[in-house]
């Protein structure tokens, strides 16, 4: 399926349909034009009658003459818009156009108080996702999509947009990460074990000229990654920490790199502090974050983003055997630390650890990581708020507001000193976990520790890296969140 933006504006109905996007309460969303009178004609009973209120969402579709029709969208009031429910339109008016088994349609852009480069980067973000079917391993393949073409148009010659090729681009390369994140956050962890996920990247590093390195156990252990091979040892299939580094377009000679960490646990059992079945199977998307690193990483080529930025992914299976790291063990981290074990089940900031003291290595500009972290996050924000932690005002703001800017939201919680005591042991340098009562936080301080002087945020997406209820843009599962968040921030950064 192709989109492509018509510079020069509709000139009247055309076949086999038109899409157009509709605020509540507006009058004439044909700007006027006596070219589309007799659309107007056709909607107007259903908008005068009330029977069409444009809530968010809502859909009419409208027969006008043999094989031609008009889809009508709604976005609701005009100062309740948002970026993610304009996103959110676009799928819908995805949805609805599969629906008609037809091979092309026309969207018309609507005008909004967004610059009109916006609204088409984020409608044509939503039509993506919103045809892509959710990934699966079913033997028969799902109906064959009919739908060829998508072509976006301008209502009229007001709204004509400068390089809206570029725009479009963007929005596909973004569009396909996010896909790509959740296509592979949705593999079950027999067939995605640390080692897998590993292959996943090398050939993503081949076809995108990436450098791609990966640590096997022997590896870790001459890098005393205690972290990861602690969370590993319960497992058969054997840890795994990935490098990519991508070296930035031209010209950048030494900058130093932006350095992305993604939680990769292939399986969170929970390990001998195993968790309840009931829901148990959730846990092959922990290692939600690691797709989405991988995923950016494979945007950033894509886009040629001026940036060199190392992706670091350790990844692990956190399984109970007679093997596996027990509570009261004390871990000897990839940064020296000591530190004791309280619970298996907080494997991922061991895993994390580690990537960030390795991260330091390279003298970073800056660090975000990116982890399915702590159940009292998802429980605290939900599955539309991913908690931001960031002392680092600069980075804190530009992160927020990217997020903003694709519909993704960010939400800061603190890094509240007073609970750094919660950490405290007895018998090593600290432990590595507390108390339910702020799990987020004390998750997030622990990381604290193994970060020095480098602007750092964390990304806690347990309760967004899946979705609870479908949306438009989103079957349930795996949501593929912080993708665009990421490929944003990196974009506007200069
Ligand atoms: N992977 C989980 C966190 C999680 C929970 C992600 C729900 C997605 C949905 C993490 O490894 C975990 O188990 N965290 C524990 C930490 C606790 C033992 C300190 C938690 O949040 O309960
Ligand atoms: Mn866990
Ligand atoms: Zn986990």
């Amino acid at each position: 399926m192709q989109i492509k933006f018509k510079s020069e504006p509709i000139n009247g109905p055309v076949k086999p349909a038109t899409v157009i996007f509709l605020t509540q309460g507006e009058e004439d969303p044909f700007d006027n034009r006596k070219e589309l009178a007799s659309f107007r004609i056709l909607l107007n009973p259903h908008l005068t009658s009330g029977v069409f209120k444009a809530c968010h969402l809502d859909v009419l579709t409208l027969f006008f003459a043999p094989d031609t029709w008009l889809v009508v969208v709604g976005l609701g009031k005009e100062e309740a818009l948002t970026e993610a429910k304009l996103m959110e339109a676009g799928a819908k008016a995805a949805k609805e156009i599969l629906s008609l088994k037809i091979k092309e349609a026309f969207v018309l852009l609507p005008k909004l108080q967004y610059y009109p480069s916006k609204v088409l980067e984020l409608l044509t973000t939503g039509l993506l996702l919103g045809i892509s079917p959710r990934f699966s391993y079913k033997s028969t393949p799902a109906d064959h999509v009919a739908l060829r073409t998508i072509t976006i148009q301008s209502l009229s010659s007001q709204n004509v947009i400068d390089r809206a090729k570029s725009y479009i681009n963007r929005a596909e390369a973004m569009a396909e990460a996010q896909l790509n994140a959740r296509r592979l956050t949705d593999q079950p962890a027999d067939r995605l074990t640390p080692e897998a996920f590993a292959q996943e990247a090398v050939a993503l590093g081949l076809q995108k000229k990436l450098k791609v390195t990966v640590w096997d156990p022997e590896k870790l252990e001459i890098e005393k990654a205690g972290g990861v091979l602690a969370v590993g040892k319960g497992s058969v299939n054997s840890p795994r920490l990935v490098i990519m580094e991508y070296q930035g377009a031209a010209g950048l000679g030494a900058q130093a790199p932006k350095v992305l960490i993604g939680k990769g646990v292939t399986f969170d059992s929970g390990g001998l502090c195993l968790k309840p079945g009931e829901n148990m199977a959730l846990m092959k998307t922990d290692m939600a974050g690691a797709a989405v690193v991988l995923s950016v990483m494979s945007a950033a080529a894509t886009l040629k983003l001026a940036h060199r930025l190392v992706a670091i992914i350790p990844l692990a299976e956190n399984m109970p055997s007679g093997s596996a790291y027990r509570p009261g063990d004390i871990v000897k981290m990839l940064s020296g630390s000591n530190v004791e074990i309280v619970n298996t089940d907080a494997e991922g900031r061991l895993l994390l650890a580690d990537a960030l003291a390795l991260a330091l290595r390279y003298h970073p500009k800056l660090i975000v990581d990116v982890a399915t972290l702590t159940g009292a996050c998802q429980v605290a924000l939900g599955d539309q708020v991913a908690g931001l932690f960031c002392d680092d005002v600069d980075l804190r703001t530009k992160l927020i507001e990217a997020g903003q800017s694709v519909g993704e939201a960010l939400w800061q919680l603190p890094l509240f000193d007073a609970y750094d005591e919660n950490l405290k042991s007895e018998i090593a340098d600290f432990s590595h976990a507390a108390s339910r009562a702020g799990g987020a936080i004390n998750a997030a301080l622990f990381l604290r520790r193994f970060v020095k002087n480098v602007p750092w945020a964390h990304i806690d997406i347990a309760g967004t890296s899946r979705c609870a209820r479908k949306r438009p843009s989103c079957p349930e599962g795996p949501t593929g969140f912080a993708v665009r968040t990421l490929i944003k921030y990196l974009t506007n950064l200069t």
